[in-house]
């Protein structure tokens, strides 16, 4: 199993180029099922979790081409994908496949809306708390399908097709959001749906439906309103920018100084994060398609975070937000009210010094001078970033180990952070 070794104290200095986001792309995948032409996706990130998706999908019969590199193009460019779902052989999505990504669940509201019936395994995923699915299920039975639960597959059927119905989401759920847009664009009839999540992911999808025929308004705010559509045509999207990503590297440039331009993304993604940021310390500036974020010589000061739905501060990045504060001057409150059990990061951080007190949904962070190097052990992806994050500050050397979660969520990391000055490889086997 690969492993990432990080020799730490060295700053950042230079360019990291952002990804697609993976959130993003994995659902306009999946909204692909909903139509029998092509769907072209640009800037899609080269990351275990697509590759998962493309497996599954065409699993289904989907036909998925990847465009080569054309002229001029660089490894640093998204992939190109032309999904075809023409012909869906099979409306199974079965327990090896879907165990690990609990993403693919959503594919049962495409192939329910369009071909009557899924038999989707009940999903995996990291583990960072219960993560039911009711929600996604109740949402299919608003729009009049039934659901079977046997043997760990759920199996749903609309025979006559989906009909438009009410959602007042309980809590915001994106996907259950996701799933909502996706049945809804090809149901009978108008659907309402309140609560919505209003992550941009969410939106973007909403955006590739739209091209695609759907009638959808208000994505990007709590209430959304879709007139059904017979059928949906073929279209051309790109992936909008990875907002964690983004705000991970720029926590990494905060937590080891130094002075980053982030390419190809934009600060209106997490606004909230970029303002915790500037508290912790850092200079966040935007510019030409991207933002700038330095930290010169001053110190890391605490900082009081609760994650929760978008526009607040995301559950994406407390992980990482934990491992900047560990070096904080004083004591940091995080706070984490989307996931019950979204702190496995504590005890690794603990090995390289950290300390940390966890008290329920909050942990209080006492921040220390220095952190020393240990070898760690990755539990879901962005626990193991924010270890990656802690081994740049740390003291000597840092061995991540059970590296295959950063590769569901991290696009070449130690390639971008070995640019710009980390000292950091990967060790194969
Ligand atoms: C998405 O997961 C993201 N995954 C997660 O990112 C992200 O942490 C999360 O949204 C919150 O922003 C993808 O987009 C692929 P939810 P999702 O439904 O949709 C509860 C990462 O690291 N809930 O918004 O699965 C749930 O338990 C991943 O990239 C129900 O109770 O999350 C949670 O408390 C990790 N019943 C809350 O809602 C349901 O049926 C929000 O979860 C569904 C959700």
């Amino acid at each position: 199993m690969d492993r990432i070794r990080i020799i730490g104290g060295a700053e950042l200095q230079g360019t990291i180029p952002i990804s697609g986001a993976k959130n993003a792309a994995l659902p306009l995948m999946i909204a692909s099922l909903l139509t029998e032409e092509e769907v072209v996706l640009e800037n899609v990130p080269r990351l275990a979790d697509v590759m998962q998706l493309k497996r599954i999908l065409s699993n289904l019969g989907v036909d998925i081409a990847v465009r080569g590199r054309r002229h001029g193009e660089t490894e640093d460019d998204g992939e190109t994908l032309r999904i075809n779902a023409k012909n869906i052989i099979d409306t199974t999505a079965p327990y090896e496949l879907v165990s690990t990504m609990r993403a693919s669940f959503w594919v049962i509201a495409p192939l329910v809306a369009r071909m009557g019936h899924a038999k989707v395994s009940l999903p995996g995923g990291c583990a960072i708390g219960t993560r039911p699915v009711d929600f996604l299920l109740n949402v299919l039975e608003a729009l009049g399908a039934t659901i079977e639960i046997e043997a760990g597959y759920v199996i749903s059927t609309a025979r006559h097709g989906l009909k438009g119905g009410h959602i007042v989401f309980p809590k915001v759920s994106v996907g259950a959001t996701h799933t909502a847009l996706m049945a809804a664009s090809l149901a009978e009839g108008e659907t309402l749906i309140e609560n919505a999540a209003r992550e941009p992911e969410v939106k973007d999808l909403a955006d590739l439906l739209i091209k695609m025929g759907a009638k959808i308004e208000g994505a990007g705010t709590s209430t959304i309103t879709i007139t059904g559509v017979s059928s949906l045509h073929g279209a051309t999207h790109a992936v909008i920018p990875d907002r964690i990503e983004t705000g991970t590297y720029a926590i990494a440039v905060a937590m080891a100084g130094g002075d980053i331009v982030l390419q190809n993304t934009r600060t209106d993604l997490l606004e909230s994060a970029f303002d915790t940021l500037r508290a912790a310390g850092a200079e966040v500036e935007t510019v030409a398609n991207g933002v700038r974020i330095a930290r010169n010589g001053n110190g890391i000061l605490p900082v009081d975070v609760t994650t929760e739905p978008f526009p607040g501060f995301p559950t994406d990045l407390q992980a990482q937000f934990m491992a900047l504060a560990t070096r904080g001057q004083g004591t940091s409150k995080i706070r984490e009210t989307i996931f019950e059990n979204r702190f496995m990061h504590v005890q690794e951080l603990a090995r390289l010094g950290a300390r940390v007190r966890l008290d329920g949904d909050t942990a209080y962070v006492d921040g220390i001078e220095r952190l020393k190097g240990a070898p760690v052990m990755a539990t879901d992806l962005r626990a193991s970033v924010s270890l990656v994050i802690a081994g740049l500050a740390a003291e000597g050397e840092t061995i991540v180990n059970r590296i295959y979660h950063l590769d569901r969520g991290f696009e070449r990391l130690e390639h971008k952070l070995g640019r710009c000055g980390a000292r950091i490889e990967r060790i194969s086997g």
